[in-house]
C-alpha cells in the first residue's frame, strides 16, 4: 500500500507529518512525503488562478491513501493547500485524510479543503484538528499517532 503525505510546511506540520509517516510505516504503508511550495515569482498571466507550484506531487494515481496537512493562517484554510488541491489530478475514488495545525481558531479551514477533495470525487475518510497554543506536547503527538493508526 502506498501513501502520500502532502503538507504545507510549518514547524508543527513538519513534526506531525513525521509522526504520521512513522505510524503509517508501522502499518506497512510505503510513504512518500511531498512538501507543497509555491513558485516565488508568479507569472502575471496566472493572476486569479491557483498559484503555480515549485514542488508538490499533484498526481494521486499511484497512491492508495493521501494525507493532507497544513497550518491555519488567518482563521481560514491555507490558500496554498487549496491552490494545490485545485491542481491535483486522479482524485476520483481516492481515500484522503486531513490534519490541521492551529492555535484554536480554525474557521472553515477543514471544510474548505474537504470540499475541494469531495468535489473532485475523492473521499475524506478522517480528519483531525490539532490545536496547540503552546506548541506540540506529548498529548498532541499521541492524537496524531491515533489518527494515523486508524487510517
Ligand atoms: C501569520 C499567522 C497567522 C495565523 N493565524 C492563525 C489563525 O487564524 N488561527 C489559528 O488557529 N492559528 C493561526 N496561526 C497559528 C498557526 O496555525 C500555527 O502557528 C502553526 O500551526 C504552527 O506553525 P509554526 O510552529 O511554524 O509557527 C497563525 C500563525 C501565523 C504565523
Amino acid at each position: 500500500m502506498k501513501a502520500l503525505i502532502s503538507f504545507v510546511n510549518s514547524a508543527e506540520t513538519k513534526k506531525l507529518t513525521e509522526t504520521i509517516k512513522e505510524e503509517l510505516q508501522e502499518k506497512n504503508y510505503s510513504v512518500q512525503l511531498s512538501e507543497i511550495i509555491k513558485q516565488k515569482k508568479q507569472p502575471k498571466s496566472n493572476k486569479g488562478k491557483p498559484a503555480k507550484l515549485k514542488s508538490g506531487i499533484t498526481d494521486w494515481k499511484p497512491f492508495d491513501l493521501i494525507v493532507l496537512g497544513f497550518p491555519v493562517i488567518g482563521i481560514s484554510s491555507s490558500h496554498l493547500m487549496n491552490d494545490y488541491l485545485k491542481q491535483c489530478i486522479n482524485i476520483k475514488g481516492k481515500q484522503a485524510a486531513i490534519f490541521i495545525a492551529c492555535i484554536g481558531l480554525h474557521g472553515n479551514a477543514l471544510k474548505k479543503a474537504s470540499s475541494i477533495v469531495s468535489f473532485h470525487g475523492g473521499k475524506v475518510k478522517d480528519s483531525i484538528i490539532i490545536s496547540s497554543f503552546l506548541g506540540l506536547n506529548e498529548k498532541k503527538i499521541q492524537q496524531a499517532k491515533n489518527f494515523a493508526l486508524k487510517l
